[in-house]
Parts: structure tokens; C-alpha cells; sequence
């Protein structure tokens, strides 16, 4: 459903070249849940950004749902994010002007689906994810575990393929970290595939397969911590 073949990308920073990523080859699996660990400046957010669509490599092939992405301009890219990716951050990036019904539908705003559909749906996806209290609160207004909650419903909106999550605890306290995970191990075993970077080895446990990679490069395909 996911896969890499040779995928390289080098940034240039002035007169030096960094090779972020170098011969990437891998795949996800449909309902697979995988997590990507390393060092710092290893590559795991620059792969996230070629997985999510954001960013284009500079060589090799990405097969998302067997269509080749890696060579598409930005307009088509960004329809194809819109409808196979959801995000979830470290830092949830929720606009803090609007509740959590507004936020959760943000996605759709310039899709097809009606401003009443959307509303439905969104309502639908905060009472799954816990959140039906807290319907017209906004970010402010919220813990950071109820702001990612929200994150999660939105990532969710648009039926994506994969859900793709950079630290997505990397915000939270230890107790609310287990409840969000908790949380995703749900969606997975409803058949939702995802990808996931951490640092911390007890996070990436919740994994069925840790990538291990190292100076743009993967040291292996199936670490055990
Ligand atoms: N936009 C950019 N411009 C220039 N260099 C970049 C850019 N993005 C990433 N890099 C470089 O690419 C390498 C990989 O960075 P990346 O952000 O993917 O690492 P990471 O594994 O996510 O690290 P961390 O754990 O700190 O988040 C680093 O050397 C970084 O400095
Ligand atoms: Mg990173």
C-alpha cells in the first residue's frame, strides 16, 4: 500500500550538501502499524514529509495505492494528501480560533462534501475518540491529551489510507501518552494503517514493527528494542 524504492533526497545548505535520505527501500503493509525510530537528524521527519506528500525526493519511486507520487507537481499532490493522509503532530497544529467541531472539519473545506456533512462527521469522530463533551471548546480551552484527541478526529475526517503521527506524545505526560496510544491501537484494530516516529522505545512498543535508521539511511527493517 506504502512503498519506497531507492528514494533519495539531499538538502543543499549553502555550500554543503546533506544527503537526508540515501537509497530508501521499504514497504508498509494495509493495516500495518509501524514505527520509525533514530537519532536526531537521522531522517525520520524528512521520510514523513515524502510519506505525507508534503516534500518530493530527489530520485527513486513512491507507490502510494500503486500510483507513483514522486514525480507529481504540487496541485496534484496536494489533492492526493487531501485524501489519503491524516497528520497528527507533536504540537496537534490546531487553528485556535475554532472548536473542535471546526478544527475536525477543516479538511473538507474545500472538498464536496456539505458544510452539514461535515459538521455530522465531525461530531461523529469526537464522540469516537472521546470527546463529547468538548465539542464547541477550543484548543485553548483543552488538555493537551483532548487537544491531540482532536487531532487524531481530524487526521480521521477524510477516510485516509494511512495516518501518519511525528511524536505524537511527544507533548504529553507518561499517563496521557498511554491513553492516546490506547487510542490508536483501536484504530488499528479497526483496520487503519499507521505510521508513527518516536524516541522513546516503550512508545514504539505499541508497534508491530519498528524501522531503525540511521544517517539517512535504514539500519533495519525490523528492530526489536
Ligand atoms: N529543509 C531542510 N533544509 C536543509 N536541511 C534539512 C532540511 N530538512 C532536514 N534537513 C537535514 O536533513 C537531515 C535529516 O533531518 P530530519 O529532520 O529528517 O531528522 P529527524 O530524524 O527527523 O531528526 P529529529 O529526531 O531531530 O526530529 C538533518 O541533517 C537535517 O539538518
Ligand atoms: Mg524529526
Amino acid at each position: 500500500m506504502l512503498e519506497l524504492r531507492n528514494i533519495c533526497k539531499s538538502f543543499v545548505n549553502g555550500a554543503e550538501q546533506v544527503h537526508a535520505l540515501q537509497d530508501i527501500t521499504l514497504q508498509v503493509q494495509e493495516n500495518e502499524f509501524v514505527a520509525f525510530m533514530g537519532s536526531s537528524g537521522s531522517g525520520k521527519s524528512t521520510l514523513m514529509n515524502i510519506l505525507g506528500c508534503l516534500d518530493t525526493p530527489n530520485g527513486g519511486q513512491y507507490l502510494l495505492d500503486n500510483q507513483d507520487v514522486a514525480s507529481l507537481d504540487d496541485d496534484t499532490l496536494s489533492k492526493i494528501r487531501n485524501q489519503h493522509i491524516g497528520f497528527i503532530f507533536q504540537t496537534f497544529h490546531l487553528l485556535p480560533k475554532l472548536d473542535a467541531i471546526g478544527n475536525v472539519k477543516l479538511p473538507l473545506r474545500y472538498s464536496d462534501v456539505s458544510d452539514e456533512e461535515a459538521t455530522a462527521r465531525a461530531i461523529a469522530l469526537l464522540t469516537k475518540v472521546g470527546l463529547e463533551h468538548r465539542m464547541h471548546h477550543k484548543p485553548f480551552e483543552m488538555s493537551g491529551g483532548q487537544r491531540q484527541r482532536v487531532a487524531i478526529a481530524r487526521a480521521l475526517i477524510n477516510n485516509p489510507t494511512v495516518i501518519l503521527a511525528d511524536e505524537p506524545t511527544g507533548n504529553l505526560d507518561s499517563k496521557t501518552s498511554v491513553e492516546i496510544m490506547a487510542l490508536l491501537i483501536d484504530l488499528h484494530k479497526q483496520g487503519q494503517t499507521i505510521v508513527m516516529v518516536t524516541h522513546e522505545d516503550d512508545i514504539a512498543q505499541y508497534a508491530q514493527r519498528i524501522v531503525m535508521m540511521r544517517d539517512g539511511k535504514i539500519l533495519d527493517l525490523d528492530y526489536k528494542v
